[in-house]
């Protein structure tokens, strides 16, 4: 019999366009973060250098789409439960940082399903680190 196997899917990483995709979705993002009227209240909790920041969710944000395991090689493991247990973060802030996120890549991301499972994954992770 002739049974052909399936290939297997590619990663969502793969799908979103790979390292480049990535770097301007967290680019996008930021800028939203800093710049945009309604997300004042946000972005004064960006304390540290952006650079820094920017760096560290392109490392993370390849290995939570099932990339290259950047961050937790250079790092250790992200624990970014513990890491953001160090500010609280409301319902209104985690729709503030999603709607950053969903402006981000309506812009940067031009394939509507790929956008649309993005927007499942970061939205399960944003809703999680929700602790007020
Ligand atoms: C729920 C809304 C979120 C808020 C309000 C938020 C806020 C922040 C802030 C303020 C920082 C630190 C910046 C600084 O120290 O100046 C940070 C760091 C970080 N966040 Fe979030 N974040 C959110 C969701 C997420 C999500 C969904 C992800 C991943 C998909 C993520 C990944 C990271 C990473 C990787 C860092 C850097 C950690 C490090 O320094 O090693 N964050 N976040």
């Amino acid at each position: 019999m002739n049974r052909t196997v399936p290939e297997p899917r590619a990663s969502l990483y793969e799908r979103a366009g790979g390292a480049q995709a990535i770097e301007k979705i967290v680019d996008r993002h930021i800028d939203l973060v800093l710049h945009s009227e309604a997300c004042r209240t946000l972005r004064v909790l960006y304390t540290k250098d952006m650079s820094r920041y920017r760096t560290r969710m392109i490392e993370y944000v390849s290995g939570f789409l099932g990339g290259p395991v950047v961050y937790a090689e250079k790092h250790g493991p992200a624990q970014l439960h513990a890491y953001h247990r160090n500010m609280v973060i409301t319902p209104e802030l985690r729709d503030l940082w999603f709607g950053c996120l969903t402006q981000a890549l309506t812009l940067e991301v031009p394939d509507k399903g790929v956008r649309r499972e993005l927007a499942s994954v970061f939205w399960s992770m944003a809703d999680s680190l929700t602790n007020a």
